[in-house]
Order: C-alpha cells, then structure tokens, then sequence
C-alpha cells in the first residue's frame, strides 16, 4: 500500500466528470487501498479517486477515521436514489487545504453502489455520513464544496485562496 498524492484546487482533474468503473480487477483493489491508506493518512473522512488524481467513479469514506472497524465504506459508481431534509454544515476538503465553510445538503441520503468485490450495495446515511456521501459523490462529478457556495463567497474565495497558495508554493520554492 502507498500514500498517494493528493491533487489541491484548482488541479484541473478535480473538475472533470469521473467515467465509470468497469473492470473490478487488481489494480483496481491496489487503487483501494491505496486510496483508503492516503484518507488516514491525510487524515480525513473520504476521498474520491480524482483526489489522487484517476478520473474513475469510486470513493472510500470513513466518518470514524479509523476508529470503528466496521465504519469504512468502499462504494464503486454511487449513485444518490434518495434525498430527505436540508441541513447547514460546515466543510472541508483534503483538495481545499486550509478552507471551510457553510454548505447545505440533503439531512439523509440513500446511495446505491458496488462494494469492492463488485457486490451490489445500498446504504442509508445521516449526519456526518450523509454528507460525506454527497460530498465524495460530487467529487464525481466535478464538483468541490466550494462550487456550492454563494457565487459572491466563491469569487471572494479564488481570489483569496489562489493569492494564498501562490504565496505558499513561493515560499516552498525558496526553501528547497
Ligand atoms: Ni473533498
């Protein structure tokens, strides 16, 4: 298992639609846990492939970061069939280091997918899993939290952040 790199806004595969899976094969299960490995690691509670830069329709999540066995969800092709509710909840992104804001969702979700072994699976989520579902879902689709604020918040937002992130890969320039 390895570590993968995670690709930051505005990383032009973040914005790209995610093809489907196809072929539950080997590389695809190394990609699992490589994935799975990279979430710990960061550490944070979902990733979705394009996050490590592979333009694929599957996401690992896990609400308890590790700390519950039974907590980790491995979905190929999610697919949202059900919504209920709206809730307003802070949010964060491993592509969006250093930024949080307020976003709505739906309050639950129902998705369906393949497991791993290519099983089919379907699975009900409220709070924190609710939203990480939708949130790894839209990363799918190419769509970061931050496109889902207020068009005034995300102007302020790339501006702000670009300036921001300029500043840091400058500064790591000087320090290598
Ligand atoms: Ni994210």
């Amino acid at each position: 298992m390895a570590v993968l790199e995670i690709r930051k806004y505005p990383d032009e595969v973040l914005k790209k639609k995610a093809l489907p899976v196809e072929n539950i094969d080997r590389s695809l299960q190394r990609l699992i846990d490589d994935m799975i490995e990279t979430m710990y690691a960061a550490p944070g509670i979902g990733l979705a492939a394009p996050q490590v830069g592979i333009s694929k329709r599957l996401i690992v999540i896990d609400v308890s970061l590790g700390e519950e066995k039974n907590s980790l969800i491995v979905l190929i092709n999610p697919e949202i069939m059900d919504t209920e509710g709206i809730a307003d909840s802070d949010e964060g992104c491993l592509s969006v280091p250093g930024y949080n804001s307020t976003i709505k969702r739906a309050e639950k979700v129902t998705v369906k997918g393949l497991d791993r072994n290519g099983k089919p699976v379907q699975i009900e989520g409220d709070e924190m899993l609710a939203r990480a579902l939708q949130h790894e879902i839209d990363h799918l689709d190419g769509i970061l939290f931050v496109d889902r604020m207020s068009s005034i918040k995300k102007e302020f937002f790339k501006k702000k952040y670009l300036k921001k992130s300029a500043v840091c890969s400058q500064e790591s320039a000087v320090r290598r």
